[in-house]
């Protein structure tokens, strides 16, 4: 734990490696008490190190040292220090070998960074810095080397050794032990390393690449789960097809393996050849998961895989850099995810995500840029902002270049630093190199935190035919920032004319053939922009397909909304018309300028539910109300009860007034019996369970029986789930009481399910009182050292749960600081994560705001806070 202030670390800090290291080779032997791990490394000096360094200094984190010796020759205590973080070799010749032997306590690593135990088996998780945790090694991503790993370990409990790369050798050793030794052949940063050993039952399959190659595809489970790898493996064929037709990338070893671990901080993990998955992203089936998890799913092996090129291939040089390989490979996984389905409700989700919590991030007191610089623990760094906003960030590029050229681009990306460790700066520059274009100012993107917003005006001159656009940008301060440049912004733009058509764009009075639909890219602080030839004043459609990751203020009338809702020509932006009416209607509520809910609003709902020859898969978005999280985003001083309150008196008038359309749907929307997961059938089971719940929540007697009918009947999880979800948000208090307990009683034994179960109510308005919480955090089934039992619960109850989590006498944030500083002991990384609604307490009106600040300042006085904690806890309350 710390004894001191956590030091800053700068971007502008970077110095090259004063070592290199070329091979590394490892031997591990695991006991139940421990484990001792011998390394010996072949160390060089960098010739591209300005002057010369005397010593050699690993990392390292909760190691015992053993031994260390040089050219095989131990060293005395004189020669070296053990400082704890760091090991210093001292006086160490141009050219050596150093093997340094360490003992570590996976069984008692809770943090589940290094070597640590989960559910019987060994192991690991090295980024960002777990691989300190297993041996010293100098623990960043530009020292790239070749590993060969012998793993030893008793043959009963841990029949399947695994690690990096081929197996190479395997053999019996004394005393029922077994060693398998593995060889990666490509260089790689210790981040990548992995290791496994449990008994577990492998899953096959085979891939020919489009050379011809046959690939070996495995995925270890324990044998409880050997039925439910089918999907995951699936998804991965598809993946590894799409990223050969899609950016001619193949993949480059023999195997590649996926082991499902039930501990785990973070959703999955690209080591080379052995991808680490927490069990919830790969483990489904029909009767146990839901749609949503066999997307997840779909979307993360499709994202594990892709790191294979973006991000191993080619690497982060530091860890300001990690947007390189994060919001690239979240770009490609988006890309294959649309393809595999609507690309429209696809574009829908990501929008979604990006404005209700990357936005809220970027305007809070972690904000940051995509390519941050500075940081005090890096884990904290893994958020929307370099994800998700990095991702949007290369889509723009590949919308200013257009798919030829950013292929093009990224070939040479591949081409140019395969094997290398390099920065966004390279990624942008391949991208300028193969396009021909300055993106010079795009850059900012990389460089300004903050969500730009667009401020846009127009007027028509009916005489001379002109409608004219205007656009100013204005980018926001945030902490270390002020001031900024106007961005490059690609704004994609349509007008429709009132036939619901969209109108040439004449840029130019004697412009021929303009097109319908343009790309404008802005670049100054302010633009106008004049379109001829117009016989009537057009309604905009702005930032088409959310064209960059930006905010929009235009005085739309309801009018304009709901020919926008029914007439658009873009897809994204008929969801976005629906959502932007009925924020209007929600805002209009809270501040009581509107007595009650308009009448429009209900009639477009109408028109949606009632007309079956709409694209299904976009009515079922179009019917989700905008959600609290993004009412809160999207208020100056959010009142989190009002907000609660005003949304939930347009859910209960919608479903009042539109209850036999409701009910229509949901019959017409029946389950036929079989389980396909084409954008039809999600849309299907998407809107019969909307409309069950909606009839609920009006506590419908009729849709009560049907939803004891369907819980019971139901063919798949997601029905299943989704009549319960619709019960224990219900006013019948026995029918949900026996539901949930029916539920608990079926699926005990599966721990992805019993997740399920903790989530629905711990986000329920009703079974989520802050009294059945602690309930569930007493359950037998909750386990505090499983982080997917924590987030469940936890996590969905601050997260998810306004209503109840928001209690004006601050007990939802009293009860969240308890659990963060319990589980900061145990598990920083979880912490830290944990406490981010805490975060945001400039955010809410009086009594939230006061009270969650002092919340967070119980957090901040807790004795031996986390680096993690600490970081985040600090910058929030910094004023
Ligand atoms: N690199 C992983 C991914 O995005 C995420 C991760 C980070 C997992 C840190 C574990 C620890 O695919
Ligand atoms: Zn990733």
């Amino acid at each position: 734990m710390r004894t001191s202030q956590p030091r800053t670390i700068y971007l502008s800090e970077y110095r090259v490696p004063a070592f290199l290291v070329d091979h590394v080779d490892l031997r591990f032997e695991l006991f139940e008490n421990g484990a001792r791990v011998h390394s010996t490394l072949t160390v060089r000096r960098n010739p591209e190190y300005p002057g010369v360094a005397e010593h050699l200094e690993l990392d390292g984190d909760s190691l015992k040292l053993e031994s260390v010796s040089l050219d095989g020759i131990e060293l005395g205590a004189d020669r070296y220090q053990d400082q704890g973080d760091k090991l210093v070799v001292q006086a160490v010749p141009d050219k050596f070998g150093l093997n340094v032997v360490t003992w570590i306590e996976p069984q008692n690593n809770t943090r589940l960074e290094g070597l640590y135990k989960s559910s019987g088996m060994f192991c690991t998780q090295c980024e960002a810095e777990g691989f300190r945790c297993i041996t010293f090694f100098p623990d960043r991503p530009d020292v790239m080397a070749r590993f060969r790993t012998r793993v030893e370990a008793d043959r009963e409990k841990y029949p399947v050794l695994l690690s990096n790369g081929n197996d190479v050798d395997r053999g019996e050793l004394a005393d029922g032990r077994h060693f398998v030794t593995w060889e990666d052949p490509f260089p790689k940063p210790c981040y990548l390393f992995a290791l496994v050993a449990g008994d577990l039952v492998l899953k096959q399959d085979t891939f020919t690449t489009c050379s011809g190659r046959d690939i070996d595809l495995r995925i270890y489970v324990e044998a409880r789960n050997a039925a439910k790898c089918d999907h995951a493996m699936d998804s991965l064929k598809r993946s590894m097809r799409w990223d050969e037709e899609v950016y001619g990338r193949e993949y480059d070893l023999d195997i590649f393996m996926i082991v499902a671990v039930d501990d785990f901080n973070m959703g999955a993990m690209e080591n080379k050849g052995l991808n680490i998955f927490n069990s919830s992203c790969v483990l489904a089936s029909p009767e146990t998961a839901a749609d949503t998890a066999f997307q997840r799913i779909e979307a993360i092996v499709a994202h594990e895989y892709f790191h294979n090129w973006s991000g191993n291939r080619v690497t982060c040089r530091d860890w300001f850099q990690l947007s390189l390989k994060e919001g690239f490979t979240v770009f490609r996984d988006a890309g294959f995810s649309a393809d595999m389905g609507s690309p429209t409700v696809k574009r829908i989700e990501d929008a979604t995500l990006m404005r209700t919590a990357q936005f809220a991030e970027d305007a809070g007191p972690m904000s940051h840029p995509v390519r941050p610089s500075s940081y005090m623990e890096i884990s904290n760094f893994y958020t929307l902002t370099i994800y998700e906003k990095g991702a949007e960030v290369v889509r723009m590029i590949h919308t200013l270049l257009g798919p030829e050229l950013f292929r093009k681009g990224s070939d040479l990306y591949f081409e140019r630093h395969d094997g290398q460790a390099v920065t966004t700066d390279d990624f942008v520059k391949a991208m300028e190199d193969a396009s021909g274009r300055d993106l010079g100012q795009f850059r900012l993107w990389y460089e300004q935190a903050g969500t730009p917003l667009l401020t846009v005006r127009d007027d028509f001159d009916s005489e001379a035919g002109i409608y004219r656009l205007t656009i100013e940008q204005a980018i926001p301060d945030s902490p270390g920032q002020t001031s900024k440049n106007p961005q490059h912004i690609p704004f994609a733009l349509g007008l429709l004319g009132s036939d619901g058509t969209d109108l040439p764009l004449r840029l130019f009075a004697d412009e021929n053939d303009a097109p319908s639909e343009r790309v404008l890219e802005l670049t100054a602080a302010r633009h106008e922009f004049e379109f001829h030839g117009l016989s009537e004043r057009p309604v905009p459609s702005l930032v088409r397909g959310f064209s960059a990751p930006v905010r929009v203020d235009y005085p739309w009338t309801r009018e304009q909304l709901i020919f926008l809702m029914n007439h658009d020509g873009d897809g994204f932006n008929r969801w976005d018309a629906g959502q932007r009416l009925a924020v209007d209607v929600i805002q209009a509520l809270i501040r009581g300028d509107e007595e009650g809910v308009d009448e429009r609003l209900v009639e477009a709902y109408r028109s949606l539910l009632s007309d079956p020859s709409l694209d299904q898969a976009l009515v079922a978005k179009m019917l989700q109300l905008p959600s609290e999280a993004y009412l809160v985003e999207l208020a100056d001083s959010a009142d989190a009860q009002a907000i609660h309150g005003a949304r939930t008196r347009v859910l209960d008038c919608l479903a009042q007034a539109l209850r036999g359309e409701l009910l229509e749907c949901y019959r017409r929307n029946g389950d036929d019996g079989s389980y396909q997961l084409t954008p039809e059938a999600i849309a299907a089971r998407s809107l019969r369970n909307t409309a069950l719940s909606w009839l609920l929540h009006i506590g419908d007697r009729e849709a009560c029986g049907l939803a004891q009918t369907q819980y019971q009947d139901a063919g798949n999880m997601t029905d299943r789930m989704g009549a319960l979800r619709a019960l224990v948000n219900s006013c019948f208090v026995t029918e949900r009481e026996a539901a949930l307990n029916d539920f608990y009683q079926c699926w005990q034994d599966d721990p992805q399910v019993v997740e399920q179960w903790f989530s629905v109510q711990a986000a329920s308005l009703q079974a989520g009182t802050l009294n059945h919480i602690r309930e569930l955090l007493a359950h037998p089934a909750f386990d505090w050292k499983n982080p997917n039992k924590v987030r469940s619960v936890i996590g969905v109850f601050a997260g998810q749960n306004l209503a109840q989590f928001h209690q004006a006498d601050g007990s939802g944030y009293i009860f969240l600081a308890e659990q963060v500083c319990r589980l900061d002991d145990s598990n920083p990384q979880i912490a830290a994560r944990l406490v981010s609604p805490l975060t945001r307490w400039r955010k809410f009106a009086e009594p939230y705001g006061g009270k969650m600040k002092q919340a967070l300042a119980s957090v901040r006085d807790k004795e031996g806070l986390s680096k993690d904690v600490f970081e985040i806890v600090h910058k929030s309350l910094k004023e």
